[in-house]
């Protein structure tokens, strides 16, 4: 009998769309529908992935550009996949995860400027899978997003309004170019309202399950 292949399901979004929250949220109402789930975050997870991402939010000032940003973030990501995803996936384990390449895309890719195109073609190489089966893009203004930030910001929400602006864009850009890939949901609402419209996008993978 051969095992069912188990889906891979993220959510992403601009800081402060609360993405955290609602795989929290998804991935205990996909348990509770007897579905066997992996949440893990990206960047990190994985002892490397972790000490990547301390690199990458470190609030020091590390004069990284986009491009070194942006091949720190496939790192972790490739080990990610290697040491937990292809397994949990080959073993019918659904995977939801807090980011993937999405976020790449939107922020070194359109507001780092290093090109939406260029890091698809670095996951191409450097990923054994660029595009999970479903991205929820949580939208959200920035304005509503940076009053959900009332703590101390990492080196990369440090960025400021106007690259916070390009964030958006670029999540929303991806997801006209790759409509086949990305699905885009208002967070702007209550935490139930979205994750109501986040379960109802997820359901239909569910169907043929
Ligand atoms: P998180 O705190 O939401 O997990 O994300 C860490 C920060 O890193 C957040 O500001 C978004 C940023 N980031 C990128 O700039 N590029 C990426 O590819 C990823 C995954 C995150």
């Amino acid at each position: 009998m051969s095992v069912a292949l188990g889906r891979f399901v993220v959510l992403d979004g601009p800081d402060g769309c609360g993405k955290s929250t609602q795989v929290r949220m998804l991935a205990e109402w996909l348990r509770g529908r007897g579905l066997r789930i992996a949440a893990y975050r990206d960047p990190g997870t994985t002892a490397v992935g972790e000490k990547i991402r301390s690199i990458l939010l470190d609030s020091a000032d590390l004069k990284m550009g986009a491009k070194v940003e942006a091949l720190l973030f496939m790192a972790a990501r490739a080990q990610l996949w290697q040491e937990h995803i292809a397994a949990d996936l080959a073993a019918g384990t659904w995977v939801v995860m807090d980011r993937w390449i999405s976020s790449t895309c939107a922020y070194q890719g359109f507001a780092g400027g290093f090109g939406i195109e260029k890091v698809i073609g670095l996951g191409q190489d450097c990923l054994t899978r660029v595009w999970p089966d479903l991205t929820i893009v949580l939208d959200i203004d920035t304005k509503t997003a940076a009053g959900r930030m009332d703590r101390a910001l990492d080196r990369m929400e440090q960025k400021g309004r106007e690259y916070h602006a390009k964030v958006r864009e670029g999540f929303l850009a991806l997801a006209r170019m790759h409509p086949e890939h990305l699905r885009v949901v208002n967070a702007a609402r209550s935490i139930d309202e979205v994750q109501a419209e986040v379960q109802g996008i997820v359901s239909k993978l569910t169907i043929d399950y």
